[in-house]
């Protein structure tokens, strides 16, 4: 597939391949392993927008801590315990079908090896529409290309950088979440969103706008297709015990996360996007 001229393609023996987008209005890095961008600095104000782990592995052995993780086609832990987390997209290698300059940007188009996995039974075709211009697009684009319906769940698992999680805030939730910290108990959310401690919470609401704010800046981040919003950090003591994060890592990061948790059902031939923007 021949790449626009703001695309190249960085290759290395032992790290997985990523493209690298550098156009008139941002930088980006895409991994091609787990379809995972991994990177997003617009020019206008160099600030990275993502956060990625110091200790995350690069060579495809796990799925990438950080950036955009692709949740597809469930969210979560799958009712059979010996499924993966987050289905089994983030842990494949992607390939670029589209890339294209536009005016507004450059447009990749990436699909995975497959999107048959144990733990699923729909036939359906997966596209990941990245659009990198003054904010970054994200589109996961579900088909389904069988002849009866299915039902699936999904997350663009966003990692946001933040300065000090102890000083960010978050605003345009309301309603009410599950409560994954408090063995999923119905809780309302806070007029106030700060962080003081760990945080896993799937909002139930289809909130088209939600901005971390930051004393100095903040990060606007808009959904469309989703039913569930789900802000997630793993604070002190869950950091230490994964292998890819370090002590301190849960202070500079803020997942917000445009998902789908609620089955959603695809009738044959039909089509759905589920969406984040990020300016
Ligand atoms: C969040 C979940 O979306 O992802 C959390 O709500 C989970 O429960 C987190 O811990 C990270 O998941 P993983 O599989 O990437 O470690």
């Amino acid at each position: 597939m021949q790449l626009s001229p703001s695309v190249s393609l960085e290759s290395s023996p032992s790290l997985v391949d990523c493209l690298e987008v550098n156009n008139a209005f941002a930088f980006a890095k895409i991994s091609l392993f787990g379809g995972h961008i991994i990177s997003f600095c617009p020019k206008s104000d160099q600030r990275e927008r993502l956060w990625l782990s110091d200790k995350t592995r690069l060579d495809g052995s796990k799925a990438i801590r950080g950036g955009v993780p692709i949740c597809w086609p469930w969210f979560g832990h799958h009712v059979d315990s010996q499924f993966p987390a987050h289905g089994y997209v983030r842990e494949q290698l992607w390939h670029v079908t589209r890339c294209e300059d536009t005016g507004a940007g450059t447009e990749i188009t990436l699909a995975p090896e497959t999107c048959v996995g144990d733990g699923f039974d729909g036939l359906a075709a997966l596209r990941l529409k990245i659009i990198v211009g003054q904010q970054l697009k994200i589109e996961l684009i579900t088909e389904n290309i069988g002849n009866s319906s299915f039902s699936y769940n999904a997350a663009l698992h966003s990692y946001f950088s933040v300065d000090d999680i102890q000083r960010t805030r978050l605003s345009g939730l309301s309603g009410k979440y599950i409560d994954k910290v408090a063995q999923r108990t119905i809780a309302t959310t806070p007029e106030t969103y700060i962080f003081s401690t760990e945080t896993d919470r799937i909002h139930l609401v289809a909130a088209p706008q939600v901005t971390i704010e930051v004393p100095a800046y903040s990060i606007p981040i808009y959904s469309e297709g989703h039913d569930s919003v789900v802000v997630w950090n793993p604070w002190i003591e869950k950091s230490a015990g994964m292998s890819d994060m370090t002590k301190q890592g849960y202070l500079n990061l803020l997942c917000v996360e445009t998902a789908i948790t609620q089955d959603k059902i695809l009738a044959a031939g039909e089509v759905h996007r589920l969406v984040q923007t990020i300016g």
